[in-house]
């Protein structure tokens, strides 16, 4: 059937559906109702057909949203994830690609050097939970203590908290890139704390446990901080070669060298 055939909408239902914003409804109808006629549709089909429609552009609208709202670098996803070639057991990725541990308010820490896939597993689980209808929010630790600071100035930092936690998971990475002064620690556990049993949170880090005074200047924080942060939480040590480094000697490999 060609547009010019199918007659335009009557215009009470053309109003109507733009004022209730039935956007994908209202662009749908005039086609659909010369199908619904010419193939005798039960009323109940068409009707059923341009809700689906409608929900499902509502869906990807929110999705998209979210998307953005989550605020990730770079778009990493779990299918672009080899775990054979990384360290996590293939049973933990599982659990974590279910995305079983955000809903319980789990945290999920990848600590490992640089290249060892702890911000592309961050990210793609952060994705996968975008599109299960979850809010995420990333921030490498430094921008997240810097959102916290300026919360400071004017006594925010409980509303900033507050609005941050309407997340079901907050991914903080790079965590220990940068060295925190005693008020950036004191925010970072502030923050910690009140995610404690209601948020998700995902950490990167390529400090060990062990080592995390050295970033944090005072030992108490760092110990409460961890006390808090590993009561409920999956941790991963991502080892082994740097993937770019390997990448990047794979795409030499062919090349004469001098050596
Ligand atoms: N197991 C993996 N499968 C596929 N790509 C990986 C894997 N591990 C790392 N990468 C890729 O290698 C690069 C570095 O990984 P990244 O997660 O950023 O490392 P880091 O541990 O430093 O955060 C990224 O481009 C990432 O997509
Ligand atoms: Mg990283």
């Amino acid at each position: 059937m060609t547009a010019a055939s199918v007659p335009p909408l009557p215009a009470d239902l053309d109003t109507g559906l733009r004022r209730l914003k039935l956007g994908s409804m209202r662009r749908l109808a005039p086609e659909l109702l010369v199908t619904a006629k010419t193939q005798r549709w039960n009323p109940e089909e068409f009707l059923r057909t341009l809700l689906e429609a409608e929900i499902t552009s509502r869906d990807e609208s929110n999705t998209r949203t979210r998307m953005k709202a989550a605020a990730f670098p770079v778009i990493k996803t779990i299918e672009e994830f080899d775990v054979t070639a990384s360290s996590i057991p293939a049973a933990t990725f599982d659990y974590l690609a279910s995305l079983e541990w955000i809903r319980a308010a789990e945290n999920y820490c990848a600590v490992g050097p640089a290249g060892t896939g702890k911000s592309h597993s961050l990210i793609a689980f952060g994705v996968a939970a975008v599109h299960a209808g979850h809010k995420v929010r990333y921030f490498s630790a430094a921008d997240l203590v810097e959102t916290l600071y300026r919360g400071l100035a004017d006594n925010s930092v409980g509303r900033v908290i507050e609005n941050l936690l309407r997340a079901d998971l907050v991914v903080i990475d790079e965590v220990g890139f940068a060295p925190l002064d005693d008020t950036g620690a004191q925010l970072l556990f502030r923050f910690v704390a009140a995610a404690y049993e209601r948020r998700a949170l995902g950490i990167g880090s390529h400090w060990p446990f062990d080592q995390w005074g050295r970033f944090l200047p005072e030992h108490t924080t760092a110990v409460s901080l961890l006390d808090r942060l590993l009561h409920h939480s999956i941790v991963v040590v991502t080892e082994g070669e740097s993937f770019r480094m390997r990448q990047a000697r794979i795409r030499g490999g062919g090349r004469p060298t001098n050596d």
